[in-house]
């Protein structure tokens, strides 16, 4: 099997770049995309040659970026379950409602899928360290990745970030620091660093692989529904780096006419406490602004400004999507309605779509016959805080 990739391109001036050397953003600032010689994946591989191939992500090897496939770094990564919700969407009047469950990957998050091609390909390229600022779990995806390729990784975090992913990066041996402010103050700190260490500079689309890792999510959904798109998937935005992702995915699917042309509407979910995406297409701008003090129990969507905003929001006006805001309240409730009526125990990121599908259902922008896929991102026993419970204790000699 082997990568058609071509070049890498810049979505913004369409300068083009070699993809055997390392480049990190484009000279205009502006992330850069993977492109792929579809015309010669397409004589290579089809969806026939694919239903074979083992159930992890490299199933889609073609379509990825990794030349060499000694240089692949695996834990098992992707293929996860896209089960359906029968008994909530009969409840709330859903067509059919799926859940894409990214919870039960290595490390417990769809991270694993980003940081194992951004890995395999940093590997490629005889890169011997990687730094990047997390909100936690893409720390602790790169950091247990990175010591499975034996590179040394160096990790900025949030202070309050999830302890139990500040306790994975350490214990996969990556030099962590924590920051008193947000994943945009640690940004703003490595950027600073790295020119005196020249490390790889692994931050979200700072590296142009890890999106390559996340669209293998909208692969795997279409290749589950029988090569069928659904009309709505619906995704939990932080960096938005899974929107764009999957977004790209779609039209590389409808190039190689594995899809037809339609494609199904994108949503970006995202905490009212921190919803610049959703303010800026509220205001049909191309460009989000920087939403101050935000502050969200689901910590993995607390990016107050995004280095991809403009393709995110791309991808929501091209796809007659839309971009919707819930409350912290309604996400801490949609976690338990999930576990309690579906055993869905999944982490407060995804919690938010389902809070978001909900809304979306009930004003009729989903329509009561259309299929939507909600993405859960990660576990719910990766947040053992965001819950607590007052339980009655049992005397020792009682009975219940
Ligand atoms: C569980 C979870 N969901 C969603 C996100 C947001 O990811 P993206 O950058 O693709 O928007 C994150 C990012 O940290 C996360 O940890
Ligand atoms: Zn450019």
């Amino acid at each position: 099997m082997k990568s058609f990739i071509s070049a890498l391109v810049c979505p913004k001036c369409q300068k083009r770049y070699d993809h055997r050397e390392i480049r990190h953003l484009c000279e205009c600032g502006s992330p850069l995309l993977v492109e792929y010689d579809l015309a010669g994946a397409g004589k290579q591989v089809n969806p026939l040659a694919i239903k074979s191939r083992p159930a992890s992500l490299w199933r889609y090897a073609e379509l990825l970026p990794v030349l060499d496939t000694s240089n692949i770094v695996t834990l098992g990564e992707g293929w996860t379950p896209l089960h359906t919700l029968d008994r909530l969407g009969a409840q709330y009047g859903f067509g059919t409602l799926y859940l894409k469950d990214e919870g039960i990957i290595p490390t417990g998050t769809f991270k694993a899928r980003g940081a194992a091609v951004g890995i395999s390909k940093a590997k490629e390229l005889g890169v011997r360290h990687v730094a990047m600022p997390t909100n936690g779990n893409a720390g602790a995806a790169w950091s247990v990745y990175a010591a499975r390729a034996g590179i040394a990784a160096h990790i900025l975090m949030p202070e309050d970030a999830p302890l139990i992913t500040r306790n994975e990066i350490v214990a996969a041996g990556a030099e962590v620091h924590l920051v008193k402010g947000l994943i945009s103050d640690c940004g703003k700190i490595l950027a600073r660093s790295i020119p005196a260490h020249l490390w790889y500079d692994a931050s979200t689309l700072k590296e142009p692989y890890r999106i390559e890792g996340k669209k293998t999510m909208g692969y795997e959904i279409v290749e589950q529904l029988g090569w069928k798109v659904p009309d709505v998937i619906a995704y939990p935005a932080g960096g938005g780096v899974g929107l764009i992702g999957i977004y790209k995915a779609l039209k590389e699917m409808r190039e190689l006419g594995w899809i037809g042309e339609k494609l199904p509407r994108l949503v970006a979910v995202q905490a009212a406490g921190c919803a610049p995406i959703v303010e800026a297409f509220q205001k049909k701008a191309a460009e989000s602004q920087f939403f101050p003090n935000s502050q969200t129990v689901a910590f993995g969507i607390n990016v107050p400004k995004a280095l991809g905003d403009s393709l995110v929001l791309e991808s929501l006006y091209e796809t007659g999507g839309c971009a919707i805001a819930v409350e912290d309240t309604e996400i801490l409730e949609a976690v338990l309605e999930l576990a309690r009526t579906e055993g869905c125990f999944i982490c407060p990121e995804g919690a938010a779509v389902f809070a978001a599908l909900k809304k979306l259902r009930a004003g009729d922008w989903l329509k009561a016959h259309e299929s939507a896929v909600l993405l859960n991102t990660g576990a719910g026993i990766k947040y053992p805080g965001a819950l607590s419970f007052d339980l009655p204790y049992c005397p020792i000699d009682g009975s219940v």
